[in-house]
């Protein structure tokens, strides 16, 4: 589990290269790290297999480890043994590394009736509050303290209910799912979010005895108190890795075959890219993406599972720059995750930020420059825009993309880009 903390680390790309072939997507980020901390709920071995080898697993990996569980990782597969845990409490120095942590919350708590985490931090998509996860939890039994930068929660015994969300956060409905399986009686977690990895969190959970309805609609159902055993799974594949390589092709007017995941957990975006005119063909487990010599503008707003995901919103702006006209990008799920705007602008983007809105003229001419990543999709529109752009784009910062992106450069190498880790 080597962790890469080398902040000096950058990509050197040269824009221009058409991309053609085909790249293998890895397993979602988004729904390992819940698995991982599922795994907490049983006493046996778990096995998940198709699990990038991405900093975000590693940090994960650690926290687990803190708490006294085994975790092993070698080509693709993850052995977690939580049998020997030997506390409940995980540290800021964890925590502030990567706010996802927050999820091992709702597990701990349905095992042991006590669980401390470290206040999350905000970042730079914005402040990222967990009223809903303390919330819930609240109206289940549990009793929240919050002092010195810490999270103190305590349940004897958590109990079913129903919780209604104002709105369906991702982390909250993860949070509250686990802690229902611990829980007596059965909890309804209403406006729940809808999200593919949600679905894979549940179908984790069956996987390992508990009884879940609805996982993927507004409205599931717990039924708590079935014993959990050991399970061996498989993640499924990153819908938004595979967005971000759709648009890489179509920036680069090439074409390319994205396989090794569900086109249906991506239909929004797919149908988006289809109104900007990229040609887009949809098979059983991959996509074939076509570029086209031109781009129309287009209307796009973020919103939650099945609408246009968040976490596609920088990389689809770089491809929305190089349509004909203006185009309206507006970011309704996070407070501030326009950070990075500046960025593409010194690339030779033109885009005017107001309020929850980007403006986008169309056909900029990109040229390379030294740019930072911000976070993680912001980092990966730096990418794409240094692909698309004339010259030379040094990206710094990448610890942010290797959170989640895995082996960024070999795959887009492998389709013809010229990218190099420095
Ligand atoms: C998950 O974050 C993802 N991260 C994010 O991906 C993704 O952008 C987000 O879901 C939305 O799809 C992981 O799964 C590890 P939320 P999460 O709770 O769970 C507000 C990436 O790039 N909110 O749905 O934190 C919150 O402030 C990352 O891979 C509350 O107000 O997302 C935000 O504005 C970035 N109170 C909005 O909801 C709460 O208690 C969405 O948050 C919780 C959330």
């Amino acid at each position: 589990m080597a962790l890469n903390t080398n902040n000096e680390e950058r990509y050197l790309i040269r824009g221009g290269n058409e991309l053609k072939g085909r790249v293998r997507v890895s397993g979602a980020k988004n729904s390992v790290l819940k698995l991982m901390a599922a795994s907490l709920l049983t006493e046996e071995p778990c096995r998940i297999s198709n699990v990038p080898d991405i900093g975000d697993v590693h940090i994960m990996g650690e926290v687990l480890r803190h708490l006294g569980a085994r975790v092993r990782y070698s080509q693709g597969v993850l052995e977690l043994d939580c049998g020997g845990l030997h506390t409940f409490q995980t540290p800021y120095s964890l925590v502030r590394r990567m706010r996802a942590s927050i999820i091992v919350m709702g597990p701990l708590l349905a095992r042991f009736g006590r669980a401390e985490v470290a206040m999350p931090g905000g970042c730079n998509i914005g402040s990222r509050k967990i009223d809903l996860h303390l919330g819930g939890l609240e109206q289940m039994g549990a009793e929240i303290n919050i002092a010195h930068g810490n999270i103190e929660t305590r349940a004897s015994k958590l109990k079913g209910t129903r919780i209604f969300l104002n709105f369906p956060s991702v982390g909250a409905t993860e949070n509250l799912m686990m802690a229902a399986v611990g829980a007596e009686g059965v909890t309804y977690i209403e406006n729940a979010a809808r999200e593919p990895e949600i679905q894979d969190l549940a179908n984790y959970l069956i996987s390992m005895g508990a009884s879940i309805e609805g996982a993927g609609t507004p409205s599931i159902v717990v039924e708590g108190g079935h014993p959990l055993h050991g399970t061996e799974y498989r993640v499924i594949g990153d819908r938004i890795e595979a967005g971000t390589f759709a648009i890489a092709a179509a920036l680069s007017k090439g074409e390319v075959e994205v396989y090794d995941f569900d086109p249906q957990h991506l239909l929004m975006f797919l149908e988006a890219m289809r109104s900007i005119g990229v040609g887009i063909e949809e098979g059983d487990r991959s996509i074939k993406v076509t570029s086209s010599p031109h781009y129309r503008s287009a209307q796009i707003a973020t919103l939650p599972y099945p609408g246009f995901p968040t976490d596609l919103q920088p990389q689809i702006m770089v491809l929305l720059s190089q349509a004909q006209g203006t185009s309206v990008l507006t970011e309704n799920v996070f407070e501030s995750r326009f950070m990075f705007v500046d960025e593409l602008n010194r690339m030779g983007c033109d885009i005017r930020i107001d309020g929850h809105h980007a403006i986008i003229k169309g056909q900029s001419r990109l040229t390379g420059a030294e740019v930072y990543a911000t976070d993680l999709r912001a980092g990966a529109a730096l990418v794409l825009a240094g692909l698309a752009a004339e010259g030379e784009t040094v990206v710094g910062d990448i610890y942010h993309i290797e959170r989640g992106y895995e082996r960024l450069e070999d795959k887009l190498t492998s389709l013809g880009a010229e990218i190099r880790k420095v």
